[in-house]
């Protein structure tokens, strides 16, 4: 019997089935064609694609075409800052910067500081703009081409506005509602803030691809209906699984549950603290039943760590797994190994992180793509 979850952009519960889930959603799965069809043009595959950690789309097919064409396309991904940012969060970040050193395309990153603010009553809105810098020192971090990258807020660029009264207008409420579960309570702000993150899909005159987890797809959706209405091309989009938490494959890492997450300016001693005393693992009771019936990879949060953000080598998480199943591995030690591994990813992040601190103007306001989108008008 299949277990009951839920997957909304602010909310991930139960263990997701994500055969389900684009049976839901209407997408469409990853297929090894597909795969093939990247490779071809990519000449390798990062490891996020060949493990399976994206797995659904929406129109891929189409932006490889564009692209073949000369058409060119271009990529849209953001960030709601509700606080430091976590691990799990880095993982679009770091498949759009691969795709943009491979396909040499433009990215758009948007930081909704007003969808955070609206969201969260205990926010000012200060605090949210204090995190989305706090937000794109770690953006920055990941190693994006400055001429080809626009990073902004919502609350600070606010040039997009015809555009986004120009979607709203197409927009019904009983769309929203039906899509976001919106109340007569929801304040009228979120009510219209799906027209805003709609809105960078529209501000190159190129088609759109969006890589993000699949919990961001309704507002996709909302796009794919007004685009043609409009006269712009839907939005392609390509979506990824969840990082687990710490504690388990139920729901996803959430920065909003302290508990469950390693944020990315986590110190050394605490990623160890909460690994040895948190991480869940897919082991039996004893060391005794380990070794006679080895361990379960699928629904341990160690393997899943390692597998799509800090093994790369996939002749060495091969080896990992199957010395887990043949139970010749005890978690205790996998533990240590994450938790050797983390530390490691983290410390050069966080120097990139400092480093990155000198440049936002560049992704800000100074760079080709964000003097080109600074002048423009809608
Ligand atoms: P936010 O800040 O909740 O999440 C930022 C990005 O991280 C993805 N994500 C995860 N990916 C893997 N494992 C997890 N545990 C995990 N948790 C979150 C999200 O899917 C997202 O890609 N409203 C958005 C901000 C936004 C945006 C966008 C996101 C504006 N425009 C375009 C993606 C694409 C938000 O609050 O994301």
């Amino acid at each position: 019997m299949s277990q009951r979850f839920q997957v909304t952009p602010w909310e991930v519960t139960g263990v997701v089935d994500y055969d389900k889930l684009i049976e839901d959603f209407g997408t469409e799965k990853i297929t090894p064609q597909l795969l093939k069809e990247i490779e071809n043009i990519t000449g390798g595959l990062h490891p996020l694609l060949r493990r399976g950690f994206f797995f659904s789309h929406r129109d891929l097919p189409q932006v490889l075409e564009a692209y073949k064409k000369g058409e060119g396309f271009f990529l849209y991904t953001g960030r709601g800052p509700t606080g430091h940012m976590h691990i799990g969060h880095l993982i679009p970040f770091l498949f759009v910067k691969w795709l943009q050193d491979k396909f040499k395309v433009p990215v758009i990153i948007q930081i909704t500081d007003d969808e955070k603010f609206l969201y969260k009553e205990e926010f000012t809105l200060e605090t949210t703009r204090k995190y989305a810098m706090e937000n794109i020192y770690d953006i920055i971090a990941c190693g994006f081409n400055p001429d080809l990258t626009f990073i902004f807020q919502d609350s600070e660029y606010t040039n997009y506005y015809p555009l986004a009264v120009k979607i709203a207008k197409k927009i019904t409420l009983s769309t929203v509602k039906a899509v976001f579960g919106f109340k007569n309570e929801t304040n009228i702000g979120l009510i219209f803030f799906p027209a805003i993150q709609a809105m960078p899909c529209f501000l190159l005159e190129k088609q759109c691809l969006i890589p993000a987890a699949i919990d961001q797809d309704p507002y996709w959706r909302i796009q794919r209906d007004v685009a043609p209405k409009l006269g712009y091309p839907k939005t392609a989009a390509i979506h990824s699984k969840f990082l687990p938490g710490l504690e388990g494959p139920t729901g996803k890492m959430s920065a909003s549950k302290e508990q469950t997450a390693i944020y990315l300016t986590d110190n050394p001693e605490t990623v160890k603290r909460k690994i040895i005393k948190y991480a869940f693992t897919g082991g039996q009771p004893s060391v005794a039943e380990q070794k006679k019936k080895g361990g379960n990879p699928n629904i341990c949060t160690v393997f899943q760590w390692l597998n799509s953000l800090l093994e790369m080598d996939d002749k060495s998480i091969k080896n990992r797994e199957s010395m887990c199943l043949s139970g010749q591995l005890l978690c205790g030690e996998c533990k240590n190994y994450l938790s050797d591994k983390l530390i490691e990813f983290l410390s050069s992040h966080q120097q990139r992180r400092v480093e990155a601190k000198k440049h936002v103007d560049s992704f800000k306001y100074t760079g080709v793509l964000a003097r080109e989108l600074w002048s423009k008008k809608w």
